[in-house]
């Protein structure tokens, strides 16, 4: 060869470098001060029983239905029935509206749960602000909350994204944290308590949790997605129905979603449709879940609410260790269509690390043709797993090395994210990591709308 063709060669060979450097993702060295995630003891103050006799506790919100004008208040009372009613209204003490509500038990084992409440506010009016008590005839508390902007194309909103909580101390810096980046609703991506973590699956840790949250999701509501730890399945118990203390307890809008299970449904809010899926009941081809997918994907408009987010608990692209490839099934049966539907963000937990994808899919694979590889899509949603709550297990410090090229961003630290919606276009993912002040962002950027505006976003 030529000294000039050298000199070419050499000149390709390093820009290929540079290419390569510029594309390659990033695996945090971020060190989190290594100690034990400790459950918070029974006696934390976070766990407090409220005073008064029967006393509501374990208070939570969730929407009510697809539009925001309904919301559902649930509570327990640990005595005796009481009553099932909300009464609500514009100011605290002028609570003039009245609902009435429903309650259930069951049995877990040797458990015995409170009487659980379940009390439906309807024809709210939208980006207003409501009080609401309950507890009447012995001791009545009072909390509020804001229900969102009506749907529309350029409601501005900020979710907080949040997902495998538990209860350990480390739990309760991510809520902190998230209390403090101040969002208007969570996005919760499954394993809530961690109660089968104990002897029994001691469901008295379902009420611990629900105490300890009741401080963030009294006051905003939290949109459910079933994880693992929702299962309680334990035929050694004789417990063989699978999600009772969760399904007892967490009630979501499923039916005005037109689904046939409360496990996988959607919502609408502000200037997004919310699409929560299911990864622990049947998602193959004919099953319920798969069927509503199929028709709620068409129901979704772009028009009305430009923001296309979908949650589940396994990921789909996921290079830790942990849980590696677990939710590969989903993938092969649903990705197209997200990619076809122009997701823009996919969410979920379970691997309690964080990660964040590039614009990836991996779908052209045909099982002969060998194209098996995810490749760079601009028409693909980023993924994002944020199983990083800091629940009793741990963190997942097991990256698979090297970092595979749809990996942008991966650190095992404990944090949550948020996403701050502003219009039609553009959106500001932030993820915060535990151990940094509450502003500091470890991994952030600009998000643009995949039916708006189909730019390149992933640096
Ligand atoms: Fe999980």
């Amino acid at each position: 060869m030529s000294s000039g063709g050298r000199r070419r060669l050499a000149l390709v060979a390093a820009l290929a470098l540079v290419v390569l450097a510029a594309d390659a993702g990033v695996t945090s060295e971020y060190r989190r001060k290594l100690e034990a995630t400790v459950e918070m003891p029974l006696d934390a103050d976070v766990f407090r029983v409220p005073p008064g006799y029967n006393a509501p506790q374990q208070v939570h919100i969730t929407l009510g239905n697809q539009e925001g004008t309904a919301m559902i208040v649930s509570w327990v009372t640990p005595s005796e029935l009481g009553s099932s009613t909300v009464m609500y209204g514009g100011a605290p003490h002028k609570l003039e509206l009245r609902a009435e509500g429903t309650h259930t038990r069951y049995d877990y084992f040797n458990y015995t749960s409170g009487f659980i409440h379940h009390c439906t506010l309807k024809n709210l009016k939208h980006s207003s602000k409501y009080y609401y008590a309950m507890g009447f005839g012995h001791t009545v508390r009072t909390f509020w909350f804001t229900t969102p902007p009506k749907p529309g194309p350029d409601a501005p909103y900020k979710f907080g994204l949040i997902g495998d909580l538990g209860q350990t101390f480390d739990s309760n810096r991510t809520l902190s944290h998230y209390e403090s980046n101040g969002g208007d609703a969570v996005l919760f991506v499954g394993d809530l308590s961690y109660a089968d973590n104990h002897p029994l699956h001691d469901n008295n840790r379902w009420d611990t949790w629900a105490r300890f949250v009741e401080r963030s999701v009294a006051y905003q509501p939290w949109i459910w997605t079933a994880g693992n730890h929702e299962l309680d399945f334990a035929p050694e118990l004789g417990e063989t129905t699978p999600f009772k203390p969760f399904s007892h307890r967490y009630p979501t809008p499923y039916r005005a979603a037109g689904s046939t299970e409360p496990f996988w449904y959607s919502v609408k809010i502000a200037s997004a449709h919310v699409i929560v899926l299911a990864s622990y009941s049947a998602y193959g081809k004919y099953t319920p879940q798969w069927t509503w997918l199929q028709d709620e994907l068409k129901r979704v408009d772009r028009k009305t609410t430009p923001w296309l987010l979908v949650l589940m608990h396994s990921p789909w692209y996921n290079s830790n260790g942990y849980h590696y490839m677990e939710g590969e099934t989903m993938r092969v049966q649903f990705e197209q269509w997200l990619v076809d539907a122009k997701a823009d963000l996919v969410l979920a937990g379970h691997v309690h690390a964080y990660e964040r994808s590039h614009r990836v899919s991996n779908v052209a694979y045909d099982i002969v043709n060998g194209k098996s590889t995810p490749v760079r899509d601009q028409g693909a949603p980023v993924y994002v797993t944020i199983g990083d709550g800091g629940n009793i297990e741990g963190i997942a410090d097991n990256f698979t090395r090297p970092q595979p090229s749809y990996s942008a961003f991966r650190e095992a630290s404990f944090g949550h994210a948020t996403l701050e919606i502003k219009n039609r276009t553009h959106a500001y993912y932030a993820w915060h990591r535990n151990q940094d002040g509450a502003k500091v962002v470890a991994d952030g950027l600009w998000l643009t709308n995949r039916y708006w505006m189909p730019t390149d976003d992933t640096n």
